[in-house]
């Protein structure tokens, strides 16, 4: 695009003054836009409707003075990035003190020296240049990162339903199995307890829609932390998982030491083991001996690795730690190094899967969120066709 011809405007109650200058600049650049006007009135009317590029101002004007008009054009938000040369006499350094200071830009002097002056007019015009160009380089950086902002968002309620489909799925599987087993018994006693599972299931998956609409409304942590006991998390999902884990005829082995109640969100914690203890299931299949095991301790953070002390908060002197444990086929190198990150998956039928169980790959990543909102953090050890241990730790306080 060709670039506009840079637009002038002088303003000189003397006549004389307001020729000789347009002729110098004319004679030089006979491209320039110029328009005079010979009062500060005149002046503010015309910049009303229009943004020249470099004002020319006379100070000693009748009626409204050089300084009173820079003054306005200074505080004006549209036109203040215009550059301002006052025109002044020879000795006027007080006038000129006074103009910087008001904003101006620059100063000429009266006579003319038409190089000096043409060489002052181009000089303050590449600066305007220089800053108009970075203007809008800073409102297209600005476009750009809100569009980047509103594309994350975007990919945050992504993941969002992608996490609530995950958590839903994992519900609405093991209700179906309890529902199977309801409908073979015919214990009145056996009957009722399953029926009550399905119940608290139910429960678990309107925790789920609350907290999704809360979010959708911004109101993050709605659900509240509360107080909770590590060990009646865990039993409540063993509960829970009773069914599928009868199915895979996994024996479930535990060591549960006394710990400190802490503050969390029992939900989303319930959440993290079902994703560890589906996982250690279906890591099983094959194995000779299936052995689950969980266990949960108390631990000074002082004697904890380096890895959780760099990721505990340092206020905490201690931890509760949970470690589940299996039997298992082992987790590969390869996705060992990316296995916290969401849609990291062996179990597609892509990668000789089973297709009745499709993996989401998203278990772990939400796991991993949730032990970061608690200040926490997890680790994984696995030896192939051994098994395979996850660590949380969790700091009480
Ligand atoms: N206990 C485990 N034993 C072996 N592999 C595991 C275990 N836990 C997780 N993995 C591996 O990590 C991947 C990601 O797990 P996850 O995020 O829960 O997604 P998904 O189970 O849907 O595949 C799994 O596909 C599997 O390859
Ligand atoms: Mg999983």
């Amino acid at each position: 695009m060709a670039k506009k011809a840079p637009q002038i405007l002088i303003v000189d109650d003397d006549n004389l003054n307001l020729t000789l200058l347009c002729k110098v600049i004319s004679n030089t650049r006979p491209e320039y836009q110029i328009k005079t006007v010979s009062n500060g009135e005149d002046a503010l009317s015309f910049l009303q409707n229009a943004i020249p590029d470099i004002i020319m101002l006379d100070v000693m004007m009748p009626g409204i003075s050089g300084f009173e008009v820079c003054e306005r054009v200074k505080k004006d938000a549209r036109l203040k990035n215009i550059p301002i040369l006052l025109i002044t006499g020879l000795d006027r350094t007080e006038e000129k003190i006074k103009g910087f200071q008001l904003g101006a830009a620059d100063y000429i002097t009266k006579p003319f020296n038409s190089s000096e002056a043409i060489a002052r007019i181009e000089a303050h015009l590449r600066i305007k240049q220089y800053h108009d160009e970075l203007k809008e380089i800073n409102e297209k950086l600005t476009l750009a990162q809100s569009a980047l902002v509103e594309s994350a968002k975007m990919s945050a309620v992504g993941s969002l339903a992608a996490g609530v489909s995950h958590e839903f799925n994992n519900m609405l599987t093991m209700m179906a199995g309890h529902a199977k087993l309801a409908l073979k018994s015919d214990d009145i006693k056996d009957l009722h307890e399953t029926i009550a599972i399905i119940q608290e299931l139910v429960e678990r998956g309107k925790d789920i829609v609350k907290s999704l609409l809360s979010f959708s409304k911004g109101d993050k942590e709605s659900q509240g932390m509360t107080e909770a006991d590590i060990k009646e998390i865990i039993a409540k999902v063993f509960l829970l998982m009773k069914k599928m884990i009868e199915d895979a005829h996994v024996e479930v082995k535990g060591n549960f030491n006394q710990v400190p109640r802490i503050k969390c969100y029992p939900n989303q914690l319930s959440q993290v083991f079902i994703n560890l203890f589906k996982n250690a299931i279906e890591a099983m299949p094959k194995s000779a001996k299936k052995i689950l095991t969980v266990s949960v301790e108390e631990k000074a953070l002082s004697s904890c690795s380096g890895f959780v002390k760099d990721r505990i908060p340092s206020g905490s002197k201690t931890i509760v730690l949970i470690k589940v444990s299996d039997t298992g086929s082992g987790i590969p190198e390869e996705v060992k190094e990316k296995i916290f990150e969401p849609f990291v998956t062996t179990k597609s039928v892509l990668y000789g899967g089973n297709e009745t169980t499709p993996g989401t790959g998203l278990g772990l990543s939400i796991s991993y969120g949730i032990i970061k909102r608690h200040n926490g953090c997890i680790a994984v050890n696995s030896v192939i066709n051994e098994g395979t241990t996850f660590e949380i730790a969790l700091p009480v306080n």
